[in-house]
C-alpha cells in the first residue's frame, strides 16, 4: 500500500511533534484538534521548531516552509480524514474518547484506511475490536521530543495483520526512527520500564529521601541518565505518566501502585512543562 495522506488526530506534544516528522518525510498530513486554540498552539510548535533547525542550518528556509505547506491544521474530522491512508490517533489517554473517535472515524475514512494508535499503555487490542477493522490497526508509540527521539515502538494487537505491521513498518523507516515490535502487553517495553523508574523517583521525593534537584542529580551523574526522572515527568507530563502507571496497577497489581506525591501533584493541577509547573517551577525561566 502507498502512503501519501495521513490524518494525525490531536495537535498537542506528541500530536505536533508526529505532524512535523510526517511532512518532514513528504506526506501530506492533515493535523486535526477539537479547538481551535489547540490547533494554533501545535502549529505554532512546529513553526518555532523548523525555524530553529534553520537558525541551526540544518534545514533552509524553503525546505521549512515545504514542511509547513504539506500540513493542514482543521476542526474538522471529516475533511481531515475522508481521504487518509493512515490515522494516526494521538487523543486523551482514555480508553472511551478514543473508541468513540474510532466509531466516527469508521463512518468517515477510506476502506483501506490504517489505524496507528499512539497510546502510551492502553490496550491496542481493546480500541482495535471497537473499530470494522481490527487487522488494520497497530500501535506506534513515540517518543516526546518527537522530532529528536529515535525510537518508534510498533505494537501488534491480537488480531493486527503482518501487512499492516510491514507497512507500520516502512512508515517508521521512512520518517527516520528505528522500530522495535512488541506484543501487546501494559505499558508495552519501554513505558513499563520506563514510568516504574519515574514513579519510584516519586516515592523517593515523598518519603524524603532527598531533594527533588539531587534525586536527579544522582540518576544523571550516577546513570549517565540525559535529564533527570522528575525532570523527565515534567517534559513528558504528570498526568500521562499517572494514566501510564494507572493501567500498570490495573493490571499488573500492587507492584505498580502510584506514588503518593505523583497523584497529589496532577490533583494540583502541576503537570510539568505543558502548565509552566510540575516538580519543577518553569514560570520564571
Ligand atoms: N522539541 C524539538 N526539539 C527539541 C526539543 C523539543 N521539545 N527539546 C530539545 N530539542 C532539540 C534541541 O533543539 C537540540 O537540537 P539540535 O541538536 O539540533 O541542536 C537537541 O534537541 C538537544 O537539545 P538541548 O541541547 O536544548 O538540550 P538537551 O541536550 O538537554 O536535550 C532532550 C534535550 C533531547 C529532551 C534530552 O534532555 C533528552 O534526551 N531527554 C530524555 C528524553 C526522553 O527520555 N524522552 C522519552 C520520554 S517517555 C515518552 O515520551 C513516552 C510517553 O508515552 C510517556
Amino acid at each position: 500500500m502507498n502512503i501519501s495522506k495521513i490524518c494525525v488526530l490531536g495537535a498537542g506534544l506528541m500530536g505536533n511533534g508526529i505532524t512535523q516528522v510526517c511532512a518532514q518525510a513528504g506526506y501530506q498530513v492533515a493535523m486535526r484538534d477539537i479547538e481551535q486554540r489547540f490547533v494554533d498552539s501545535g502549529m505554532n510548535a512546529i513553526r518555532k521548531n523548523l525555524a530553529n533547525n534553520v537558525k541551526k542550518g540544518k534545514k533552509t528556509q524553503e525546505e521549512m516552509d515545504a514542511v509547513l505547506s504539506r500540513i493542514k491544521p482543521t476542526l474538522d474530522l471529516k475533511e481531515a480524514a475522508a481521504d487518509a491512508d493512515v490515522v494516526v490517533e494521538v487523543v486523551i489517554e482514555i480508553m472511551d474518547v478514543k473508541k468513540q473517535v474510532f466509531k466516527e472515524l469508521d463512518a468517515i475514512v477510506p476502506d483501506h484506511c490504517l489505524y496507528f494508535s499512539n497510546t502510551s499503555g492502553l490496550s491496542l487490542t481493546e480500541m482495535a475490536a471497537a473499530t470494522k477493522r481490527p487487522d488494520k490497526f497497530i500501535g506506534t508509540h513515540f517518543f516526546n521530543p518527537v522530532p529528536v527521539m529515535k525510537l518508534l515502538e510498533i505494537i501488534k494487537g491480537y488480531e493486527t495483520s503482518d501487512e499492516t505491521l510491514q507497512i507500520a513498518l516502512d512508515w517508521g523507516k521512512k520518517i527516520g526512527k528505528e522500530c522495535i515490535v512488541v506484543n501487546e502487553a501494559p505499558a508495552f517495553v519501554v513505558n513499563r520500564v520506563l514510568c516504574t523508574m519515574l514513579n519510584e523517583a516519586f516515592f523517593a521525593l515523598g518519603e524524603g529521601l532527598a531533594s527533588a534537584e539531587d534525586i536527579d542529580k544522582g540518576m544523571v551523574l550516577g546513570c549517565n541518565h540525559p535529564i533527570g526522572p522528575l525532570a523527565l515527568a515534567d517534559l513528558v507530563g504528570l498526568e500521562t505518566l499517572l494514566h501510564v502507571i494507572e493501567g500498570l496497577h490495573k493490571e499488573l497489581g500492587d507492584k505498580y501502585r502510584p506514588a503518593p506525591m505523583l497523584v497529589q501533584l496532577v490533583r494540583a493541577g502541576r503537570y510539568g512543562r505543558k502548565t509552566g509547573k510540575g516538580v519543577f517551577d518553569y514560570t520564571a525561566k
